[in-house]
């Protein structure tokens, strides 16, 4: 009886300390991502991008600073289709004739923007981290050039304030990931 007590205590210890370092591992992993992220600038767009793709639960930090690569790639693709949408909508209105210009100024911004972020996944893999901070900046300025045309119009406002400011801050995100992994 004794030692069925015994071994049934031995047991239950060894279940809690399974548990305790199970729970610290989870909370550990579940962590990278807000201990990473508070450290950027935009630390909620940080998060929320992250927390989108399950991968990030189970990655380390250039794991995570693939992800963000992805998710600002796949964010200046659909601002890309979506300019391209406005684009065919002003095509043929007079009075859309000159944010056509800014439009296809645009599409030829984000499309370098696109290409850059695509070489910078490579130097991410060569861990060229200085390079890939060239890149990340060379896409951002891209979308700041693309808001800026808008600027110069009177009596237009820009219809991509939102997806420009919403990628740079992606971008920004990027070069401390960039700077972390130095
Ligand atoms: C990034 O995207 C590429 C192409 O879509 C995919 O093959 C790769 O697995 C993605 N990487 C991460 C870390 O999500
Ligand atoms: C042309 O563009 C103006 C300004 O954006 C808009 O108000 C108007 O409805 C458009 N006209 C047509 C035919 O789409």
């Amino acid at each position: 009886m004794a030692s069925f007590t015994s071994s049934s205590e031995v047991l239950m210890r060894i279940l809690l300390l399974v548990g305790g370092i199970a729970l610290m591992m989870y909370g550990a992993e579940g962590d990278l991502v807000s201990e990473t992220c508070k450290q950027t600038l935009y630390s909620q767009v940080c998060e929320s991008s992250l927390r989108s793709d399950p991968q990030s639960e189970i990655s380390d930090l250039r794991g995570l600073a693939a992800i963000a690569l992805n998710l600002s790639i796949a964010h200046a693709v659909h601002t890309l289709s979506y300019i391209n949408n406005l684009k065919s909508e002003a095509a043929g209105n007079e009075t859309d004739f000159l944010i056509s210009g800014c439009l296809s100024d645009c599409v030829e911004e984000y499309s370098d923007a696109i290409q850059n972020l695509q070489d910078s996944k490579q130097s991410l893999n060569d861990k060229s981290y200085d390079t890939m901070n060239s890149l990340v900046t060379a896409a951002m300025t891209d979308s700041d050039t693309c808001e800026d045309g808008f600027k110069e119009l009177t009596g237009y406002e820009s219809p991509l304030t939102e997806r420009n400011q919403y990628f740079s801050k992606l971008c920004g995100n990027l070069l401390l990931f960039s700077t972390l992994l130095v």
